[in-house]
């Protein structure tokens, strides 16, 4: 792993920075469930939303079978399935989703506004993830990342 990913995922541990002079560095990241009571579901909500060629367009590059197989390419991340987006890319070996750590995911950091390296994705927008999206899968890595 380049060392500069690793200063930076480090950084990403930090919950927020408030320098003395200036903004806010880092919008703060907590790996709570935002909302115990509810589970989010693999199946109906995150599958649909990320690991399908539409609305977002993930499939479109991620995937070794796609017609313009851009991300897997450059990135090696694969998300024609859980188990493929598991096993990670180029810089997330292992570390795309982290069971009960969305904010060290890389999957969740690169959706994300300011990721750590790269574009954030999808690639080419806006349009980003919303909040609430962000926020849904941000929930499922919380509660285990599970393939319910
Ligand atoms: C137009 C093509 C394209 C689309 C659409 C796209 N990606 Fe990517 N993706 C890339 C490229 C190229 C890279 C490598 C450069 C970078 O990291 O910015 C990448 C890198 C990544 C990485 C980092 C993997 C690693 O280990 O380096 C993640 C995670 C990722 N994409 C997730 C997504 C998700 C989730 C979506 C849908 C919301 C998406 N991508 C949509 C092209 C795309």
């Amino acid at each position: 792993m380049p060392s500069m990913l690793i200063i930076l995922l480090q950084a990403g541990c930090i919950e927020s920075y408030e320098p003395d002079v200036g903004p806010l560095q880092s919008a703060p990241c907590s790996n709570e469930d935002t909302d115990p009571d509810v589970d989010v579901s693999f199946r109906d909500e995150i599958r649909p939303l990320i690991f399908d060629p539409q609305p977002l367009g993930c499939l479109q590059c991620h995937t070794p079978d796609a017609t313009t197989p851009f991300g897997f390419e450059v990135s090696g991340l694969d998300l024609s399935s859980l188990r493929t987006a598991r096993r990670g890319g180029a810089n997330s070996d292992g570390i795309a989703i982290i069971p009960g750590q969305p904010c060290e995911s890389i999957l969740y950091q690169k959706v994300s506004p300011g990721p750590p390296f790269g574009a954030r994705m999808p690639l080419g927008g806006p349009p980003y993830l919303s909040e609430i999206l962000l926020q849904l899968i941000h929930d499922w890595i919380a509660e285990g990342a599970n393939d319910n």
